[in-house]
């Protein structure tokens, strides 16, 4: 793994760091710039408007220039027609991997936000970047939208997913994809943080085999104990921000074989961290 380039670290993360007023500083940071026509329709530009804003004003919880080219490089791989986000926050991921699937021939990239304040900041920044005819963000929860966006036909499968939103709804949103059938064999799930802070049921998943996971289905109590005690923890955290912390309970289709591994890197602040590429090869 390359080294973490010290120069280009982000902020060093606060107690309260975000939705306190610097998604909207952020905006003006970036309409303010002096070159702002060259910005314009560029999203390697916007990008690093967004990572100078990080780096020398605020941090920002974004995914980040080391974990990003490994999305970018399996998006330049996949090749997907469809890729989905969950979690946009003010829409880096969705600006540089927006851009990968428009350079990758593919045709929609959905951002999933539930907090329409940040959707809106989202919106702003994909529209300078000029990617709006590819990018659609749904303000909602990530589940909610995910149904509905099935149930009107829009999605009707997921080639790549990247996940990075509250970390508890990592299973219970793909087991509802699954279930969905928007996950099948040939989709390619990225889930993000998964060292920093980390999220032991969602590795349990996706690198369970369909026997474990058929057997945890005819135990009674269905969630584990790591399930129950990473579900605890980010309700207190999610609770004190007032957020809801309903999760669906979909039971997913467990015939699906993942093949999962992790890729190292490093958080924008230099933190370590990896994300979690699992591939669906197949179904039983
Ligand atoms: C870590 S940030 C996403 C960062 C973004 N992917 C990037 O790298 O630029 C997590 C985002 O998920 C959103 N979120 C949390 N729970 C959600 C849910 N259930 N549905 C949709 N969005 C959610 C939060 O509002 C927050 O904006």
């Amino acid at each position: 793994m390359p080294e973490f380039d010290q120069s280009k670290a982000y902020a060093g993360q606060e107690e309260v760091f975000f939705d306190d007023g610097r998604e909207i500083e952020l905006l003006h940071f970036v309409y303010g710039k002096s070159n702002i026509n060259e910005i314009r329709g560029n999203p390697a530009k916007v990008l690093q408007a967004i990572d100078e804003f990080g780096r020398t004003k605020k941090y920002l919880m974004n995914v980040g220039e080391d974990k990003g080219k490994i999305v970018t490089d399996l998006i330049a791989e996949v090749k997907p027609q469809t890729m989905v986000e969950l979690g946009g926050y003010i829409g880096y991921s969705c600006i540089l991997f927006g851009d990968a699937v428009r350079k990758a021939g593919g045709k929609r990239y959905y951002s999933l936000e539930r907090n329409p304040e940040f959707g809106a900041v989202i919106d702003s920044l994909v529209h300078l970047a000029g990617l709006s005819d590819i990018v659609k963000v749904e303000i909602g929860s990530s589940d909610a939208s995910i149904k509905r966006l099935s149930d009107e036909g829009l999605l009707k499968h997921i080639d790549l997913m990247f996940l990075d939103h509250y970390k508890p709804a990592y299973t219970s949103d793909l087991k509802l994809c699954e279930e969905l059938k928007l996950v099948t064999p040939g989709s390619v799930l990225a889930a993000d943080n998964v060292i920093t802070p980390g999220n032991p049921p969602y590795l349990e998943y996706v690198r369970s085999s369909v026997a474990e996971k058929q057997n945890k289905i005819k135990q009674p109590n269905g969630q584990s104990a790591p399930d129950a005690r990473m579900a605890a923890r980010s309700v207190n955290q999610y609770a004190q921000r007032g957020e809801s912390t309903s999760l669906g309970n979909s039971a997913g289709n467990p015939n699906l074989e993942y093949d999962s591994r992790l890729v190292n890197s490093f958080e924008p602040t230099g933190e370590p961290d990896g994300i979690e590429i699992s591939r669906c090869v197949g179904e039983e």
